[in-house]
């Protein structure tokens, strides 16, 4: 049986007084939920005090990047055996900010990919189309490409020990939700790639979707039979609507 898995998405966002004041609700509001696994991805200087702030919650610590390299002589870039240090259960890799506003390809996204993954920690590989390519016709296509230079790396037994989540450029951040069944189509299709290769691995595998997900969307996005929790920016920021998500994942 699959768990289902809510994991928030701070992006560039917070403060240390912030982060306090939302964590507090929101480790109250998630206190004794059972239902799904919980995450926040952070900001990588508030790891340390997020990990303190999280300590004997059902609250797991993400990160939002990483290193494709273990060390070496990289200004400025954090390994994954850091990440590990500040106790670290989960890196989301390829976020299509990064790819779009940071250059990284599919070939730096698996080999970031394989860098978590080998120092213990769970990679959440993002993928998804953009509108244009939506409009295209070539969604399945993309997807495909994304996933297959992960597995070309790391092999597909990998993804039993990785999250995918299934963001769709045109609704990150706009507000404009992909419709249950529109992400359903697609988060179908990948378990079907994946299960072309190998099927326990397909059942096992943890397929998130990502994008405007909302308290008042969310139940009917989590009803999807293929959709196994969400990744969440905006509204993980507001513990209120981020806690009810969450609560969503039981219903
Ligand atoms: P959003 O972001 O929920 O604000 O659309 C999701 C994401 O980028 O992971």
């Amino acid at each position: 049986m699959r768990r289902k898995l809510v994991a928030g998405n701070w992006k560039m966002h917070g403060s240390l007084v912030t982060n306090k004041q939302l964590l507090d609700d929101v480790i109250k509001g998630l206190n004794g939920v059972r239902d799904g696994d919980f995450a926040v991805c952070v900001p990588y200087p508030y790891l340390s005090s997020v990990k303190n702030l999280l300590q004997n919650t059902n609250i797991a610590l993400g990160a939002q990047n990483v290193s494709q390299y273990e060390k070496g002589a990289y200004t400025g870039e954090i390994s994954a055996s850091m990440l590990n240090d500040f106790e670290c259960r989960y890196v989301i890799v390829g976020h299509s900010e990064r790819r779009a506003l940071f250059g990284e390809t599919s070939h730096i996204v698996a080999e970031k990919y394989v860098t978590v993954q080998k120092a213990g920690l769970i990679p959440i590989l993002c993928v998804g189309e953009t509108l244009e390519q939506r409009e295209a016709g070539v969604t399945e296509r993309i997807i495909e490409e994304q996933l297959t230079a992960v597995i070309d790396s790391a092999g597909i037994e990998s993804l039993c020990k990785a999250v995918i989540a299934y963001e769709p450029v045109w609704a990150i951040g706009t507000g404009r939700t992909a419709e249950p069944e529109q992400a359903q189509d697609v988060h179908m299709f990948i378990r079907s790639f994946i299960s072309r290769q190998n099927s326990n691995t397909a059942k096992e595998l943890i397929v998130l979707y990502g994008g405007s997900v909302k308290a008042n969307n969310a139940a009917q996005l989590f009803a999807m039979p293929d959709i196994d929790g969400g990744l969440i920016g905006g509204a993980s920021l507001i513990a209120s609507d981020f806690v009810a998500i969450c609560q969503a994942v039981g219903n």
